[in-house]
């Protein structure tokens, strides 16, 4: 079993500034790509010496705009360039491009040769930025023009169903070289699991172009230190147990951080990845082809998944939602553990046992204020739920015979009754930019300092309702500490160690 190499791709204007990039990461890379089209005109005429200066095994690419690229001379002149780099072969390999990757209909006999008699292997490259490649194993037959070369395949998936289906005939590929990536939003999964794939390489960014909200990875790029420390991809095998979780848009979280670092503490053979998926039936359909251990589940699917669980363990059945799935040997059995998360981070935040004796208000009445109601109710807490939808409140709100009440200015006297603590949890807030409009659930509320305000979202860590109440003088939290508690509930289900 071959472990995938990891590729920096170096795409600066510049010699230099490619060089500062492998000098960053040349502790976590096997590689580096040189995208030799991103350079000046002028810094194009000295990519001959990159690898010597480089110190590492090179890739030399001057790739197209039609496949994502940004070269946009003609071939005549980019043949000249592929020539000028490969030319005056040193006996010294490592200074000559280790590789170079050829389009699949860039066929030039003389640069062919060339790359044979100075022994520069070939990356014969497909790209496809508008759809996925179905049969993988034509495709790479196709690529291997002279037998000699490594196909590379890098397409973009359409939705996860695309992506089960890529890893499902990946992983029945007989081994073979060839470089597998996805692009795109739901490629993800494919720069941690290379393995799986069976793929050569996989390819890494700089972090300082990756957008890193909160500190959470970004879902389409990875850099280096992220994909080496963080994945572990060099440690993945097949024994590796898989673990994920699972939403739409998913647009930053830190649930991998948490439990991948938990799993290095804990010296367990697991990984933790995102998944992308709009619909629910595809997360499961992927979690299947590619045998995960467990998910936990994030919008948009909390629901759906509540709804399609044929195993309901006691937490389920107490909140009435789900955000964990662990797969056994009867199947997938469903598990909450945002209700005792909620618990865990009421008692830190009030640093009381127990509400009772308080007078709290549940905003909103979607999936995550059940997990809420049900905390607040288990610590005795008297409360009133609040939501746009008043029926939905009603529902939610019968459960624990609490009262309830539509959410907006008529309901004004009554949240004043229930201020000591108010919890919101609808979705109005999340990745707010800066206050405005349909920004703040309470903006008809005016506080009086004396509420204790915990909000469930965490990004922006201070939610324009979160910062209203502050400046009155409120005590707040965001919802960092739920998520953190329900996180090691999820480890300790995921693993059966106490994180
Ligand atoms: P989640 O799993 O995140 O709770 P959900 O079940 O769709 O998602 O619930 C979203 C909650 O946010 C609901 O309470 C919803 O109110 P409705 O039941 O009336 O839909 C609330 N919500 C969403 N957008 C809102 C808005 N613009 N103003 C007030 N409440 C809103």
């Amino acid at each position: 079993m071959a472990i995938p190499k990891i590729c920096l791709c170096a795409a600066g204007s510049t010699i230099n500034a490619d060089l500062a990039m492998v000098e960053q990461y040349r502790r976590y890379i096997d590689l580096v790509e040189l995208r030799a089209d991103c350079l000046t005109e002028n810094e194009r005429l000295h990519i001959r010496k990159f690898p010597e200066l480089a110190g590492l095994p090179c890739i030399l690419t001057i790739r197209r705009q039609v496949d994502g690229g940004a070269y946009i001379g003609g071939e005549a002149h980019r043949t000249i360039l592929f020539a000028k780099a490969m030319a005056f072969a040193n006996q010294d390999r490592s200074k000559n491009f280790a590789y170079v990757d050829f389009e699949e209909d860039f066929y030039v006999p003389s640069l062919q040769e060339a790359a044979l008699a100075f022994d520069t292997r070939i990356i014969r490259s497909y790209h496809n930025l508008n759809e996925c490649v179905t049969n993988i194993a034509a495709k790479i037959n196709s690529l291997k023009i002279t037998g000699y070369e490594i196909a590379k395949i890098a397409c973009t998936p359409r939705n996860l169903h695309e992506v089960s289906t890529f890893f499902a005939e990946a992983m029945a590929l007989s081994r073979g070289d060839y470089i597998l990536c996805l692009m795109g939003e739901y490629g993800f999964p494919s720069r941690i699991l290379a393995e799986r794939l069976q793929s050569f390489l996989t390819f890494s960014s700089p972090a300082d172009g990756i957008p890193q909200p909160l500190g959470a990875p970004d879902l389409d790029h990875v850099d280096p230190i992220t994909l080496h420390d963080m994945y572990g991809i060099k440690r993945i095998t097949r024994n590796t147990k898989i673990f994920g979780i699972a939403g739409y848009p998913l647009k930053s979280t830190l649930s991998p951080l948490f439990h991948n670092t938990a799993f290095r503490k804990h010296n367990l053979d697991a990984v933790y990845i995102p998944i992308r998926g709009k619909e629910y039936g595809e997360v499961k359909e992927f979690a299947g082809f590619i045998g995960m251990s467990g998910l936990s589940i994030t919008v948009p699917h909390k629901e759906s998944a509540f709804a399609n669980l044929k195993l309901q363990s006691e937490s389920v059945k107490q909140v009435g939602a789900c955000n964990t799935l662990l797969r056994t040997a009867e199947g997938w059995v469903g598990y909450d553990t945002d209700g005792i998360g909620m618990v865990r981070a009421l008692q830190d935040f009030l640093e009381k046992k127990t509400l009772s004796g308080l007078r709290v208000s549940i905003i909103g009445a979607g999936g995550a204020a059940k997990a809420v109601a049900w905390a607040v109710c288990k610590l005795h807490g008297k409360a009133c739920v609040f939501n746009r939808t008043a029926a939905r409140a009603k529902k939610l709100a019968g459960l624990y015979k609490f009262r309830f009440a539509s959410l907006g200015p008529e309901s004004i006297r009554l949240l004043g009754e229930y201020n000591d603590l108010i919890i919101q949890a609808t979705s109005v807030g999340l990745d707010a930019v800066q206050a405005g409009p349909g920004t703040d659930p309470l903006y008809f509320y005016l506080f009086n300092g004396k509420e204790a305000v915990y909000d469930i979202i965490y990004t922006p860590e201070l939610t324009p309702l979160l910062a209203r109440a502050q400046s009155a003088g409120c005590r707040i939290s965001n919802g960092r500490s739920m998520l953190h508690y329900q996180a090691y509930e999820q480890f300790k289900l995921f693993t059966g160690e106490t994180y």
